[in-house]
């Protein structure tokens, strides 16, 4: 599992070796991103970058059900690494249904056979890894087909800035990754990802990724909303202490002063802190820094626990029980 983690520069490179060779077949005026999980977490990813960086406005779809306002312009880029997830080919089908243009990013499965039989743009992902462990190659997909359909996020210029930088900080990233896990084994308590917006999908990542190759279960806090709600939660007597990973963009001096008034917080509760500061020159590096980063923790951490980071068994008892519930 860690392989795949490390595995991310030839990850880029790949993506990027046919960027701008699959486009949308005009421009629209919004995109949905449709997917669940590892695949789904693409989705943040570009609403987050298009929200920083510009380009066009980006609606995420984590569920069976499309928007009935889906606007009749959009673009439907159903995210699915499998290309076997039920509640991505029931959303998927329907946007077709309803004449929205739509575009498949998958391994293979049942969507990829559904491209075929629609004539729709396949884009193809390498198969046989994990989902989650392919992250940079959904995302590097989907920006490059977004980039080559007149609705660019991000540019090639800048994706190939950010395959230097994650290529030149992998060892020190595998490196910090795994004293991270050690820390967290140390602490105990609840893990707690804490950070500001607009780092949002990548604590939720985060959190997944523990999720899935730790087996824990993990919260994700997210200032300024934070402080509107949650906070409130640590007045009363906690079951439990919790034990944050604080990820902070250096460049942004509001976010890391919410996530210091955090720490107060936390601190008073008799809860364990651990700073993480995000390296990169921009939101699409940081991400990805941060990213990795987490992933190799998680990997480390199911290691001192005894567990074994690729298998997910109840995400696969779940989509035995789908298989009866929805119907493709
Ligand atoms: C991540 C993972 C899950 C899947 C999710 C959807 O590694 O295993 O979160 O991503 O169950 O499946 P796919 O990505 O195949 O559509």
């Amino acid at each position: 599992m860690r392989d795949m983690y490390l595995s991310w520069p030839s990850q880029i490179r790949n993506a990027l070796g046919s960027w701008g060779g699959y486009a949308a077949k005009r421009r629209h005026d919004s995109v949905l991103i449709v997917g669940m999980g590892g695949s789904g977490i693409v989705g943040d990813y570009v609403a987050a970058l298009a929200m920083q960086l510009g380009g066009p406005s980006v609606a995420v779809i984590k569920s069976h059900l499309l928007p009935r306002n889906a606007g009749d312009d959009a673009l439907v880029i159903s995210v699915s690494y499998s290309g076997n997830t039920h509640e991505t080919i029931i959303a998927t089908k329907e946007a077709i249904e309803r004449g929205l243009e739509t575009v498949i990013v998958s391994s293979g499965g049942y969507l990829k056979a559904l491209a075929e039989k629609r004539g729709l743009l396949h884009v193809p992902l390498p198969p046989g890894l994990a989902p989650r462990a392919s992250l940079p190659s959904m995302l590097f997909s989907v920006l490059g087909l977004l980039d080559a359909s007149g609705m660019s996020v991000v540019s090639k210029g800048v994706a190939e800035g950010a395959l230097q930088f994650l290529e030149g900080s992998v060892a020190d990233i595998a490196k910090k990754g795994d004293e991270i896990a050690e820390w967290i084994w140390r602490a105990g308590g609840l893990l707690t990802i804490a950070t500001h917006s607009p780092l949002d999908p990548l604590a939720i990542r985060a959190k997944n990724e523990f999720n899935e190759n730790s087996k824990v279960i993990a919260k994700v806090d997210v200032a300024p909303e934070w402080m509107h709600n949650d906070i409130v939660g640590y007045e009363g007597p906690l079951p439990v202490s919790p034990a944050v990973i604080e990820l902070i963009d250096p460049g942004d001096e509001v976010g890391r002063k919410l996530v210091e008034f955090m720490e107060k917080i936390y601190l008073s509760v008799n809860g364990k802190v651990l700073r993480v500061e995000l390296l990169g020159d921009n939101l699409l590096e940081k991400m990805l820094y941060g990213s990795l980063l987490l992933g190799i923790a998680s990997c480390r951490l199911a290691e001192l626990r005894g567990v074994d980071p690729l298998e997910t068994r109840g995400i696969k008892e779940y989509k035995g029980f789908a298989s009866a519930v929805f119907k493709v």
